[in-house]
């Protein structure tokens, strides 16, 4: 498919309570980014992938990545969707657009191809998502305790990457920003809206580096992707 690819990466990893935002850590040889944006770039539909930074970012320009020409920097803003609504609009016009947290590399390669192929019969696109597995149980309003379990079966994780059609997510995220609306994912944007994008079941182990204890499980997890 005809494809832009946005990186938002313009957080600064507080809950990773660490020196520096966590997408900068290293796994192995390479920063958690850089696996992140590999990723993408190792599928033959990928070939251009916008990185959105924070205006204080002082670490991409001393990556290798930052020669490729295959990617292209923008500043990001204040939330999430301010950042990619950045990335999106400095993307050539493209008809799909997927987006993918720079804080999540062990994204596999099957996945990333199941993803894509949403772009084959549908006009809305999809997202991955992971079923989830634990029992779940909603609480009673304003207290830790149990207002009822639910239906697990018709819960998923979020994940990313996510992809749309480019025009139908700016869009949407231009007016659910506008509008003040909650935006966690892409796909929230596009549900603010009356959307119902896809969900396609990915791997668990395309997990966001969050807090400090998920550095070792993407590294052990990136270890076993490389063996
Ligand atoms: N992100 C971004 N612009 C923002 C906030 C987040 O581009 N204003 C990016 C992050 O860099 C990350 C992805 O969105 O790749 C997912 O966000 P999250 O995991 O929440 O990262 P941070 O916001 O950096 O972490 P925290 O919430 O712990 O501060
Ligand atoms: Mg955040």
């Amino acid at each position: 498919p005809d494809i832009i690819a946005v990186v938002p990466a313009a957080g600064i990893g507080s809950r990773m309570q660490s020196g520096r935002p966590k997408q900068y850590l290293t796994i192995g040889q390479s920063t958690i980014l850089e696996h992140s944006i590999a990723s993408l770039l190792a599928h033959p539909a990928i070939n251009r992938v916008i990185v959105a930074l924070s205006p204080d970012d002082n670490y991409f320009q001393q990556l290798p990545l930052a020669g490729d020409s295959r990617i292209l920097t923008v500043t990001g803003g204040k939330q999430r969707a301010d950042s990619v609504l950045a990335g999106l609009q400095a993307a050539e016009p493209t008809e799909w657009a997927l987006v993918h947290d720079a804080a999540r590399p062990c994204l596999a390669a099957e996945d990333l191809s199941r993803l894509l192929a949403v772009s084959r019969h549908s006009r809305i696109g999809g997202i991955l998502a992971a079923p989830v597995r634990d029992t779940m149980k909603r609480s009673e309003p304003g207290k830790d305790a149990i207002a009822h379990t639910v239906e697990r079966e018709a819960l998923w994780h979020a994940l990313t990457p996510q992809l749309f059609p480019l025009t139908l997510l700016r869009q949407c995220l231009e007016r659910a920003l506008n509008e003040g609306a909650t935006i966690t994912d892409e796909a929230s944007a596009l549900e603010y809206c009356g959307y119902h994008p896809e969900l396609i079941a990915g791997r668990s182990d395309n997990i966001k580096v969050t807090r400090p204890e998920d550095l070792a499980l993407a590294a052990f997890y990136l270890t076993q992707r490389h063996n």
